[in-house]
């Protein structure tokens, strides 16, 4: 893979894909990670004296009000608090425009663009990857730097369009990324994965991916109602994935006496809150943890593990009640087991929340991202990079 280091961008307009996709809420944005993630490697581009444009998506855009909603000038804005007097915003993202713009932009400085998904209004030409669209982007630069870990799995104008017409490498941060979830190929045994969240059949690929060098799975979150239900447990009102069912079952098929399974559960009976035994779910109980004596027993398989990667978490971790299992897993992987991984998006919150994410091998900043490359490492924006 060639890296930013390995070519020369002294006084070179470069253009960089960030990832600056930021969760916002009332107008505010509750977690800056992937910009202070993101700092590195504009600050290495700006110190060789070359001339900046940073590219990144924010949300989904489909309609006008959307572009409101994901107007990037509030990642301007903090980014602009993080490096003073370094970075310029333009509210567009006609190349035309902005090649006006970049021209007045002294080297050394650097230029962020609006949302590059301004452009999915009209025939999704960003997430359709319009060759015209990424050949006009490319027109604005000498060398394209991909450092948008979060988003290699899509196939977009700007990031796998670029690359096709400019010298193309890889940033600090997908280099980092790339380095630790390497070590998932050959991990050191006992290897334990753990996975959580609402959906299975999100995350096939990646199970059976990692089934293929894993001793064993420990399953919770909604996820594994779905697998309980598929050995016919009777889970009451909690949620589950219907057309998972058989899914789980080709799962069970291959692997099951390394699929394990929870035996109890903090939830509401009424919006009261209790702890249940497998056997005795009624009707009205909705599972949202796993309970103590899971707990228990998946300390039990992880006491021997030296390599564990967690995706999802293991209860309906944002509320405080039910935030019990992830907390107790995560403080006893954090101080027991020798390399952690974090496959990104809600386990990377729910570490992040509980202040563990300091003490943990590596918190991956991507989500589908992460489970993909781990998947099949054939992704579409890094193909250009060799
Ligand atoms: C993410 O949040 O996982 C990345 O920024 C990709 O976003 P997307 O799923 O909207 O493409």
């Amino acid at each position: 893979m060639k890296t930013i280091e390995n070519i020369n961008l002294q006084g070179k307009k470069v253009i960089l894909r960030s990832d600056l996709n930021v969760t916002i809420k009332d107008g505010k944005i509750i977690d800056d990670t992937r910009i202070k993630a993101s700092l590195k490697t504009i600050e290495y581009i700006l110190n060789q004296n070359a001339k900046l444009l940073i590219m990144s998506h924010l949300g989904k855009v489909k309609t006008e009000e959307d572009k409101e909603k994901n107007d990037m000038r509030i990642v301007y804005d903090r980014l602009n608090e993080l490096l003073p007097d370094k970075v310029s915003f333009i509210n567009d993202t006609n190349y035309k425009n902005i090649e006006e713009t970049l021209s007045k932009i002294d080297y050394g400085k650097a230029l962020l663009m609006q949302n590059t998904r301004y452009e999915d209004l009209v025939n999704k030409k960003e997430s359709n990857c319009d060759e015209e669209l990424a050949r006009n982007w490319a027109s604005l630069g000498d060398i394209f730097i991909n450092d948008a870990f979060g988003t290699i799995h899509r196939k977009h104008a700007s990031n796998y369009g670029i690359s096709c017409y400019l010298p193309s490498a890889i940033g600090f941060l997908i280099q980092e990324e790339l380095d630790h979830l390497n070590i998932l190929d050959n991990p050191e045994k006992p290897f334990i994965v753990i996975m959580g969240g609402a959906k299975v059949s999100d995350k096939v690929e990646i199970i059976d991916s990692m089934m293929k060098k894993a001793d064993y799975i420990l399953i919770g979150g909604a996820m594994a109602n779905t697998f309980l239900k598929a050995k016919g447990y009777e889970i009451g009102s909690s949620l589950y994935e219907e057309e998972a069912i058989v899914t789980c079952k080709e799962l069970f098929e291959k692997y099951d006496n390394r699929i394990i399974l929870p035996v109890d559960f903090f939830g509401k009976t009424n919006d009261k809150k209790e702890l249940e035994n497998l056997e005795n779910i009624s009707k009205d109980f909705q599972i949202l943890d796993i309970g103590t004596e899971t707990i228990n027993n998946y300390k039990k398989l992880l006491q021997q593990a030296k390599t564990a990667f967690w995706n999802g978490p293991l209860g309906l971790y944002e509320e405080e009640d039910f935030r019990y299992g992830t907390k107790e897993i995560l403080e006893y992987i954090k101080d027991n087991v020798k390399t952690v991984i974090l496959g990104g998006g809600d386990i990377v919150s729910a570490s992040n929340i509980l202040g563990y994410t300091k003490d943990i091998t590596f918190a991956s900043t991507g989500g589908g991202a992460t489970l993909e490359y781990l998947s099949n490492h054939k992704e579409p924006g890094l193909i250009n990079m060799e």
